[in-house]
């Protein structure tokens, strides 16, 4: 089996020490660095902005996977492509003219993703599953680090591997929320291929050799 993208969650690190923070994850086995910006409508919760992902950009040599827990993405979509996104992910609930939204976001020549609540049925992205490069399957409700895993993922993971294969299309599955050495495992035997950690690696006594375990597990 593949080793996994590992994409281990910026929300989680120290925001005080965000060079730091970043140079940590350049010299770690991160694949990717993944980037939670969320506005306080579509989550209950404010984590940062443009800015931020611009600054996250400067230091990093690891591309940056943004995903947009926010209402109306299209307006910010380009903005986060000039801040340094090579993938964008957006929420299947925020975007009534979802095959739209993806155009817009390829059309910049970044990957374009869809995150998925707990709650949404994997079936609902069959008829645009080719044109989706990245699934992101929350696996707690999107809002807030450090929650717990919900068991359920499992079975939702299997449903989407056969969706895609069906399709023919080559969309990569990313597991969002309460990512650990415990779960890695079944999540990637179940069809997962990236894997976000935001606690599980940063409230780490060793980030990077935690990382360097869930690329290896
Ligand atoms: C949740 C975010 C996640 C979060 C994961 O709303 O989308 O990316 O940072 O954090 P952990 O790994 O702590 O659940
Ligand atoms: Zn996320």
């Amino acid at each position: 089996m593949d080793k996994p993208i590992i994409a281990p969650s910026i929300l989680a690190a120290d925001f005080a020490n965000l060079q730091q923070e970043v140079e940590m994850l350049n010299e770690s086995d991160a694949d990717w660095i993944h980037v939670d910006i969320m506005d306080g409508i579509f989550v209950p919760n404010i984590s940062f902005g443009i800015p931020v992902t611009e600054a996250i950009n400067a230091h990093a040599k690891k591309p940056l996977d943004v995903h947009l827990m926010i209402e109306k993405p299209e307006n910010y979509v380009e903005a986060f492509h000039k801040a340094g996104a090579a993938s964008i992910s957006v929420h299947y609930e925020a975007c009534p003219h979802l095959h739209r939204n993806l155009q817009q976001i390829k059309n910049l020549g970044c990957k374009a993703g869809v995150a998925i609540n707990p709650h949404t049925n994997v079936q609902l992205l069959e008829d645009v599953i080719r044109d989706i490069d990245i699934v992101c399957l929350m696996s707690v409700n999107p809002g807030f680090g450090g929650q717990k895993f919900i068991e359920n993922t499992y079975a939702k993971v299997r449903q989407l591997k056969k969706i895609i294969a069906g399709a023919g299309a080559h969309t990569l599955i990313e597991i969002d929320g309460g990512v650990n050495q415990q779960n890695a495992k079944q999540l990637l035997d179940a069809g997962a291929d990236i894997l976000v950690a935001g606690s599980f690696v940063f409230k780490s006594s060793d980030p990077k050799d935690t990382i360097t375990n869930l690329k290896n597990v």
